[in-house]
């Protein structure tokens, strides 16, 4: 999403300026073509040498200076701009641009612009929470700008509230975001379950996985950066939530079937992709207090969890996955028949650097029609979007 994009970065006079720079080499890293327009305040903070080494890009600071190449024409990089960011966006700069000032080189372009605009607010608590901020901004809202954050916390003005620069993940989770409002999942909403759920032994112990939630994480911000609406429900992992996703969190295989067959978390979806390790058998009584070290061996029972995949109804396309450990293709394809699935997506656990925990996974796609596509061993971002891609296409012939 990010990759060849003409993106603004619009820099204002808060504490928090330095952290731009880190937004601005994370978007070039990931290549973007990366513009950075600086108000006169934010050369107080950071130097524009800074972003000039980051970007590799000029750096704009001034609407009249005649000897820099982008000033030749103030609404150039408007006009040329896929989406302008501004972060940190001090109290002044919301209130200029809601007004519809164009006094410098950053209100002007965010007002002569027809690309989407990200506000990242960073201030005092107290200016942040003035009814004439919360009216701008609410301006701003109502307008079509999205607003990310701020973060509540300590200020560096030595107060604590709301009023700290949005964590950098969530701002370039929002960028590519927005930038994928009209790909090829646009208006679609998608239903992904990741992580392996915990199955209460007694009130300290589980059994469980080694499912890391990575692939099914990987699919959510796929989807989400294509355009989706996406429901996230996730068995406990370590791993920060992908941002602007609707997060539902579970733990026992129970409670995951009861948000999606119960509760209907799938009622609106237009596929349900199951990346989850949901366990197989629970024990058959958890013990109230924690058991104790008495005994040489110790035998406990299992029963069977529900099985989600093989109960949930709906129209939805349905996508399992099937972590095997010999007859990889045979046994993918039993579970797509017996489970009623659109696509299978079957991962060989005993290879190396693929399955559970690994960040790259090699997978065969696995189609109801019998088509099997062997996909080399890939980042599980990028076997997320071959999987997406099987979706958009059952989707466009429905
Ligand atoms: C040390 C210092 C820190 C500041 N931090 C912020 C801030 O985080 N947010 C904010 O809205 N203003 C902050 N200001 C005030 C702005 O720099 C001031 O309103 C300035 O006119 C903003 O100009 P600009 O919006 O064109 O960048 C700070 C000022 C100083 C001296």
């Amino acid at each position: 999403m990010i990759s060849g994009k003409n993106i603004v970065l619009g820099v204002t006079g808060s504490i928090a300026a330095y952290k731009a720079a880190e937004i601005a080499s994370q978007l070039t890293q990931a290549g973007a073509k990366v513009n950075v327009i600086m108000t006169k305040a934010a050369t107080e903070f950071i130097t524009p040498l800074t972003f000039r080494s980051l970007t590799g890009r000029p750096v704009v600071t001034e609407m009249f200076d005649i000897t820099s190449e982008m000033s030749v024409e103030h609404v150039a990089l408007a006009q040329a701009a896929d989406i302008v960011v501004i972060a940190p966006a001090t109290a002044n700069i919301i209130a200029k641009i809601a007004a519809g000032i164009a006094d410098d080189m950053l209100c002007g372009t965010v007002l002569a612009t027809k690309g989407p605009v990200i506000i990242a607010p960073a201030m005092n608590v107290n200016m942040y929470e003035n009814p004439v901020t919360q009216e701008n901004l609410s301006k701003l809202r109502a307008r079509g700008f999205t607003i990310v954050g701020p973060a509540s916390g300590w200020l560096a003005c030595g107060e604590t509230g709301m009023g700290r620069l949005a964590d950098i993940d969530e701002i370039i989770g929002t960028i590519r975001q927005v930038l994928g409002r009209k790909g090829d999942l646009a208006g679609k909403r998608i239903v992904v379950t990741a992580g392996g759920t915990q199955e209460p032994l007694d009130p300290v112990r589980h059994i469980s996985n080694r499912s890391s939630g990575k692939m099914g994480y990987a699919l959510a911000e796929a989807a989400r950066d294509r355009g989706a609406q996406v429901v996230l429900i996730t068995a406990p992992t370590t791993l920060p939530k992908p941002v602007r996703t609707e997060v539902i969190n579970v733990g026992t295989a129970q409670e995951m079937y009861e948000v999606i067959v119960i509760k209907k978390a799938v009622a609106q979806a237009d596929a349900l992709i199951m990346a989850a390790a949901v366990a197989d058998y629970r024990p058959a009584k958890v013990s109230e207090s924690k058991i104790k070290k008495v005994t040489d061996t110790l035998t406990m029972e299992l029963e069977r969890t529900p099985d989600i995949l093989g109960t949930v109804e709906g129209s939805f396309i349905k996508v399992g996955f099937a972590a095997e450990s010999e007859n990889l293709i045979a046994n993918a394809r039993a579970k797509l028949l017996q489970k009623g699935l659109d696509l299978i997506v079957a991962n060989d656990i005993t290879a190396p650097d693929s399955g559970m925990g690994a960040d790259t996974n090699q997978v065969v796609i696995i189609d109801r029609d019998g088509k099997v596509d062997e996909l080399p061993l890939l980042p599980k971002r990028e076997v997320a979007d071959r999987v997406l891609d099987k979706v958009v296409e059952l989707l466009n012939k429905r």
